[in-house]
């Protein structure tokens, strides 16, 4: 790479903590290891489309380690490949890819570090087989990103929905009461089995593992039975009763995903407090879970992926996103990568751990 080449940095998806330990690091790297000038495109692939975008010096990367957020804006609608513009009432969808690449190619960069989950990685992945040289950097609170076995901001996300569940154990056990908590996490139920077992839940629902509403009554009459008033159900936004349905908080039509999630708690709430006669509450956790300052532990992740984006970028292997396997950092295909959510596995040792000790999963 040569010194008067430089990068561009691009944010997408939802926010996350540790997002801006990354740009920090590639930045800060790149400025000051390796001399190149850093782009930071604004609002993610919105950015790109309408040339929106700014020069990143080291005074900018400054300070902003601890900080939650995107400092460059992110975008969990915008497709340059799928572009949803609207008409009044109507929807059109437009293939703008074009622009996009004349626009990075007009930034006289060498590359461009994406910084996404599955949705983000998915369009670079198509960016890079259409000729431009892509690093990815994993990022979601869901940890369900396949190739890595972790994301940044899934740590600091169990971490706060832990202190939620926290939380609630002290007035549920006060007032005998059932609390609900439900968490995110999407198609995967990673948020709900890690801050359900850290946070002691009775009875832990994950989308992976349907679950059968008498099993879960059961299990709340049977804590009464040996003197627990209160039971906690930590659930996953996107867990379902066997054979129903997940439940659906709102359709955002221009996005390539377009479900959100929320509300099962609520109607698993209103059941179980008529078959167990126990007053419940429920919680939301929602997007406090992805909001604010990342953990020690994804500072410290961030700040490895990002280093090692640029090493990357340094040896031209486009085309990866830099990965976690076991204690080594990696490097996967971005083909490998956009191919639907890694969810939690049956017999995953987290679970086998969990039901050793009588957490109930609802099956
Ligand atoms: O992927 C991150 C995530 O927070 C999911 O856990 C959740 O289902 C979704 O994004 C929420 O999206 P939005 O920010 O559009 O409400």
């Amino acid at each position: 790479m040569k010194a008067e080449k430089g990068i561009a940095i691009l944010t997408g998806g939802g926010d996350c903590p540790g997002i801006n330990a990354v740009i920090r690091a590639v930045a800060k790297k790149a400025i000051y290891e390796k001399d190149m000038k850093v782009i930071g495109i604004e609002d993610g692939y919105d950015g790109l489309i309408r040339n929106r975008y700014r020069k990143l010096d080291y005074d900018d990367v400054s300070g902003i380690l601890t900080l939650g957020g995107t400092i460059l804006g992110t975008s969990k609608i915008a497709n340059p490949y799928r572009y949803g513009v609207r008409k009044g009432e109507d929807l059109e969808f437009k293939d703008l890819s074009q622009v996009a690449i004349k626009n990075i190619k007009q930034l006289g960069v060498s590359c461009l570090v994406c910084i996404g989950g599955d949705g983000t990685l998915g369009i670079a992945y198509r960016f890079f087989r259409d000729g431009i040289p892509i690093v990815g950097v994993p990022k979601t609170i869901d940890n369900d990103l396949r190739g890595t076995d972790i994301t940044f901001g899934f740590d600091s996300a169990v971490s706060i929905a832990t202190e939620g569940i926290d939380r609630v154990h002290t007035t549920a056990q006060s007032h005998h009461r059932i609390m609900i908590v439900e968490v995110m996490g999407h198609k995967a139920g990673w948020i709900a089995l890690h801050a359900g077992v850290a946070g002691g839940g009775d009875i832990i629902l994950i989308p992976e593992i349907p679950y059968d509403i008498d099993i879960v009554a059961q299990k709340v009459k049977e804590r009464g039975r040996k003197g627990k008033r209160f039971s906690i159900i930590v659930i996953s936004e996107g867990a379902k009763p066997k054979g129903g349905e997940v439940v659906v908080q709102r359709i955002v039509k221009e996005s390539s995903d377009p479900i959100r999630l929320g509300g099962i708690s609520f109607i698993l709430g209103e059941k179980i407090e008529k078959m167990t006669g126990i007053e419940t509450r429920t919680v939301i956790m929602g997007h406090l879970q992805r909001g604010g300052s990342p953990t020690p532990f994804d500072r410290i992740l961030a700040t490895q992926l990002g280093t090692r984006a640029v090493d990357m970028i340094e040896k031209e292997e486009y085309g990866y996103m830099v990965a976690v396997k076991g204690n080594s950092f990696v490097k996967v295909s971005l083909e490998d990568v956009a191919i639907g959510p890694r969810t939690v596995p049956l017999d995953h040792p987290l679970v086998k751990s969990a039901r050793s000790i009588g957490t109930c999963f609802g099956d």
